[in-house]
């Protein structure tokens, strides 16, 4: 078993082809707080791994979990990460639409994933695949999903300025394409967002 990552919230473990992730304890938290919040993380990921798996999406296969010692074991996927892929390449807009495609999925079955980065997705041989589902909630909210827009669309800035707003703009092209009706209401509380963001700013 070795330790392949180390994140505020979790350590993750690799040990053949079962990743573990342990979600740590938080000094600064009251004792009973940090455990039962980190018991309700633990549980939600797990539940939302499941329910995925039941729709056929492409994220690990949960394999199991324990809310005593605050773990999920799950599938290892093969692959690198987006973050890595789309700094090397310029095959950026095939990610696009598969990202488009992902979350158009995971909004029409009321999914949020909470924490939209090119680091929490893995170009796998089958295609794209998501992973740390450890802010995600179940919700049909439009204003949750905007918001989860709102941070890929953050996250993208960020981290892929050099081919910003080109890819944005073809991931939201395929999001329509998949979420079809519900997509409009979001999209449109995704402008007002953004409004909001930038009046923040100012
Ligand atoms: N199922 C998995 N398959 C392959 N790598 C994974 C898997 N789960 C996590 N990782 C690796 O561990 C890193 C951190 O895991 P993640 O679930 O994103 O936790 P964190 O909340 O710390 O970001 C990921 O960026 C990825 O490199
Ligand atoms: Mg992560």
């Amino acid at each position: 078993m070795i330790k392949i990552a180390q994140g505020a919230e979790a350590v993750i473990y690799k040990d053949n082809n079962k990743i573990i992730k342990e979600r740590l304890s938080k000094a600064y938290r009251l004792k009973e707080i940090d455990e039962s919040l980190r018991k309700f993380r633990t549980r939600r990921e797990a539940k939302i791994l499941g329910r995925l798996e039941e729709v056929n999406f492409p994220a690990p296969h949960l394999q199991s979990f324990c809310d005593k010692r605050m773990e999920i074991v799950m599938d290892f996927v093969a692959g690198n990460k987006l973050r890595d892929v789309i700094e090397e390449g310029d095959a950026y807009q095939k990610f696009a639409k598969q990202i488009g495609e992902r979350v158009g999925v995971l909004h029409q079955k009321d999914i949020i994933h909470g924490d939209l980065t090119t680091s929490n997705m893995i170009v796998s041989d089958s295609g794209l695949k998501l992973i740390d589902f450890g802010l995600s909630s179940f919700s049909d909210r439009v204003e949750d999903k905007a918001v989860d827009l709102f941070l890929l669309d953050r996250a993208l800035e960020s981290k892929h300025y050099e081919i910003y707003p080109a890819v944005f703009d073809n991931v939201l092209e395929s999001y329509k394409e998949t979420y079809r009706e519900g997509a409009e209401l979001v999209l449109k509380r995704f402008e007002q967002v953004r409004m909001r963001g930038r009046n923040k700013i100012k």
